[in-house]
């Protein structure tokens, strides 16, 4: 089956990523990379069960901290949460984060991969202060040059500024071009982040991801040399052979294809 049936075939709320929640490490993890501390007012959008927002008033002791979700659900869990743990500088807003007001942001993850929200957001994030920190997960907000990197968790900050796709893969990976080895370890780096543990599905995903990342390079004209590399074809083999999943196809070199 081709990759595009497998993930169709996959639960709707964790494709749309509106039932993924980041596990309470890489809140620490994210939080820390930021730097985030008692002068920040931060804002977590999409902020479902509300686990950011505790971790970065107790643990981190922001000033204010604002988490934002459009699912009633989630919120009135959040709004649980905070009472639990007497959270009085937390607030939580049941609101669409295209519209909501964040105009005393300092510090702000955001994790979306929905391209309509995110060129929205930039567009409001370039109006915010001087100095204040996005943190996206995975890529850096659409032409952006990222001010620091942790892959997959990036800090965008404000003003802005511009890069082109290859300023930007400098930035993320440190070089130029994409091999199989960099698709690998970035593949690993990402899943171990952001995944719950579990080597079985881990490897699997690693998988997956590095084999997407490298097509996708491929098609974008920097990946490292022209033809495909003994290991990406070995995977992409391992792939259809065990897992019933084809992937050659998404590459755009028709000459490629074997
Ligand atoms: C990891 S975020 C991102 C999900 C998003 N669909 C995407 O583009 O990847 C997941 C959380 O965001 C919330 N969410 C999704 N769309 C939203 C929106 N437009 N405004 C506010 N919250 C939203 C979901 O309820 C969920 O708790």
């Amino acid at each position: 089956m081709k990759i595009e049936e497998y993930i169709k075939s996959l639960p709707n709320d964790i494709i749309s990523g509106d039932d993924v929640q980041l596990p309470e490490h890489s809140f620490r993890k994210i939080f820390e990379f930021l730097n985030l501390n008692e002068n920040d007012v931060f804002y977590h959008l999409g902020c479902g069960d509300g686990k950011g927002i505790k971790i970065a008033l107790q643990e981190f002791h922001v000033k204010k901290a604002i988490g934002v979700d459009n699912n009633k659900e989630k919120i009135q869990q959040a709004k649980k949460l905070a009472e639990e743990n007497d959270l009085k500088a937390g607030k939580f807003l049941c609101e669409d984060v295209v519209t909501t007001k964040i105009d005393d942001a300092t510090a702000i993850l955001f994790w979306f991969t929905d391209i309509e929200i995110i060129e929205k957001m930039k567009k409001r994030f370039q109006s915010l202060h001087d100095g204040c920190r996005i943190v996206t997960i995975w890529g850096p907000l659409p032409e952006c040059l990222p001010a620091q990197v942790d892959f997959p968790y990036i800090i965008n900050q404000v003003p802005f500024k511009h890069a082109d796709l290859k300023e930007q893969l400098l930035a993320i990976f440190g070089i130029k071009c994409i091999d199989f080895v960099t698709a690998w370890e970035y593949a690993e780096r990402y899943t171990k982040a952001v995944a719950p543990h579990n080597v079985e599905n881990d490897r699997f995903l690693t998988i997956l991801q590095s084999l997407i990342i490298w097509i996708n390079a491929k098609n974008l004209g920097i990946t490292c040399g022209d033809d495909i590399p003994i290991p990406i074809k070995n995977y992409m083999e391992i792939l259809k052979k065990f897992f019933g999943i084809e992937v050659e196809h998404l590459l755009n070199d028709t000459n490629l294809k074997f």
